[in-house]
């Protein structure tokens, strides 16, 4: 079973049916490699957050098996989910304070997460002092501070405005490569699915499930040029298609 050890995340026939009854995801079925940018794309309610809160370990599948390559994850919400009351240091800081690391050697972690987001001069702001974007990236850093090999991504930029969302993406795609991570990143935007990712699993609702594994291999590396490409365009008229048939079968509108 040579394959098993080549995965970062094993997904085997899993499935999640809610204590209420509500089928969330049929079988899926899924190997991630390391060093992939997956996106699972898909409308509201086709079980995206519930297949990562299982790779994450956070929910438990009815049937099936996760295994996942023994790498350090860190999980990116939807909001940033900061404490207002503590500046951007101590919020990028507290998974190296709830795992006990010595203080520090916890700064030194996250001068560099900071830096890395690009938010080195911001370290003693508070949350409520930053725009949207920056609060993301705090979160962001605060996801790269415990030094992850497999990022995990609900939506985090779901609630920006597109200007900045592209920027991020942009910054986010960076940092992707230059540290080498494994990233399964939620969406429901085609744009944002075709810029980021190597790889896009189309979901459809009603009862969850996966309808296409689209590899992006092409170009790198991806820049605004990229955005108004042939490629980029023939990439995501691909995927509305496909999601539409998927939305078809169920006779919900894309
Ligand atoms: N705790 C829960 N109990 C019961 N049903 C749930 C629970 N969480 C989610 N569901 C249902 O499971 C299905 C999948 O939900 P999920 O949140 O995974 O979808 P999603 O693709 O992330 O949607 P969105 O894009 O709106 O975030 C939905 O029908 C939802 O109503
Ligand atoms: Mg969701």
């Amino acid at each position: 079973m040579g394959d098993k050890v080549a995965s970062a995340v094993s997904l085997h026939e899993v499935e999640q049916v809610y204590p209420n009854g509500t089928r969330a995801l049929m079988p899926v079925s899924l190997d991630i490699r390391p060093g992939e940018f997956v996106s699972l794309l898909g409308p509201s309610g086709c079980g995206k957050s519930t297949l990562l809160k299982m790779i994450a370990g956070l929910l438990k599948p009815t049937a099936g098996r996760i295994q996942l390559s023994g790498q350090q994850l860190s999980f990116v919400f939807q909001e940033a989910t900061l404490m207002p009351w503590a500046d951007v240091h101590a919020n990028v800081r507290l998974p190296l304070d709830l795992a006990g690391v010595p203080r520090p050697q916890a700064d030194g972690r996250v001068d560099e997460a900071l830096q890395l987001v690009g938010l080195s001069a911001f370290a003693r702001q508070r949350p409520r002092e930053l725009s949207g974007g920056m609060q993301m990236r705090v979160s962001i850093a605060r996801g790269l501070v415990t030094r992850p090999r497999l990022l995990l991504m609900d939506e985090p930029f779901g609630a920006l405005d597109e200007i900045t969302r592209n920027r991020l993406d942009a910054d986010l795609l960076a940092l992707w490569r230059q540290q080498g991570l494994t990233v399964v990143f939620v969406t429901h935007s085609i744009t944002e699915a075709v810029f980021l990712s190597s790889r896009v699993i189309v979901m459809g609702a009603r009862p969850g499930r996966v309808v296409e594994d689209y590899a992006l291999d092409n170009p790198w590396p991806r820049d605004d040029d990229y955005r108004t490409s042939p490629a980029f365009n023939a990439h995501g008229r691909h995927l509305q298609h496909r999601l539409s048939q998927a939305s078809a079968l169920t006779g919900d509108a894309p």
